[in-house]
């Protein structure tokens, strides 16, 4: 049996979730990372029957999703027990559509909760207090002012030995991209936003123990049809107005148009994950 639950309702949001598809699907992002994701968790994995994941700004689930399917396989756990929490109540029905159909035939049961709140807030009036086993936090923390006391609030929610996963774009390529069609048009990047080599700076500061690494994909409209192309570089140039945090800029939105244009629809992808430990 599922149990899920959806807490609060939808708000209007510029989110384009169409947008984002068109992003996830011409990426191998996603293979790669629930791949390096898997293989980390199975080396570390304790004999736990139940796995306690936390995921905050879960959105659509093109990570989580192949990363509960293949869990069960290689670490023998009968419970997924996962919170999702998004600030934007649309994308956490998609994921738990697609989650709730993944159970079917399957000896291992998914406990579902979506919590549809920012991560600060849910963490500030105890919407999420329990103990997890891994803490996901994959491209979220760009859109949090304070994203350093949301990385020492999840750090305080990992059970012992268990560890926080932060996922950052690596400095120099999307986000370096995204920065520049914005400074070309007047539109600043905000400077709360971590890249990853803030981020690491920070997490040095701190002393807190971790281990990192980079991992290589790429993004591709090769594969679209020519029919298609506009329509698919339409929505990419609004994903990408979305993940610099300017959707209402549509100034923003036609940068983004002629650089994907000029860049003759491939680019690479580099990402830092950054393993934090649980601190006592
Ligand atoms: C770029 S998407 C990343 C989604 C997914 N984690 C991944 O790696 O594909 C960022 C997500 O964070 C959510 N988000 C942004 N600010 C948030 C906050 N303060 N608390 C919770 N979720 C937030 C957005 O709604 C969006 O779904």
């Amino acid at each position: 049996m599922t149990n899920s639950s959806l807490h609060g309702q939808s708000g209007g949001s510029p989110y384009d979730p169409e947008a984002f598809e068109v992003f996830a699907s011409h990426t191998t992002k996603y293979d790669t990372l629930s791949g390096v994701l898997i293989d980390h968790i199975a080396r570390e994995a304790t004999s736990n029957r139940q796995l306690r994941i936390l995921d905050v700004g879960c959105g659509p689930g093109q990570l989580t999703f192949p990363l509960l399917a293949s869990l069960p396989r290689r670490l023998s756990v009968e419970l997924v027990d996962y919170t999702g929490v998004d600030s934007r109540g649309r994308v956490l029905s998609d994921l738990q559509t697609a989650l709730m159909a993944l159970e079917a035939g399957r000896s291992c049961k998914y406990s579902l909760t979506f919590i549809h709140s920012t991560a600060e807030d849910a963490i500030a009036v105890g919407q999420v207090s329990d103990q997890f086993d891994l803490i996901l936090c994959s491209h979220m923390l760009y859109y949090v002012p304070r994203w350093q006391w949301l990385i020492r609030k999840l750090q305080s929610l990992l059970a012992p030995n268990c560890e926080l996963c932060v996922i950052l774009t690596a400095s120099f390529e999307t986000l370096g991209m995204i920065r520049e069609i914005g400074e070309a048009n007047g539109v600043s990047w905000c400077a709360t936003k971590p890249t990853a080599s803030a981020f690491l700076k920070w997490l040095r500061s701190t002393g807190s123990a971790f281990t990192m690494e980079r991992h290589f994909s790429s993004l591709s409209l090769t594969s679209v049809a020519e029919e298609n192309r506009e329509r698919a570089v339409e929505r990419l140039a609004m994903c990408f107005a979305f993940l610099s945090g300017q959707c209402e800029r549509t100034i923003f939105v036609d940068a983004a148009r002629r650089f994907l244009e000029s860049a003759q629809m491939e680019f690479p992808l580099a990402e830092d994950i950054f393993w934090l430990k649980h601190e006592e």
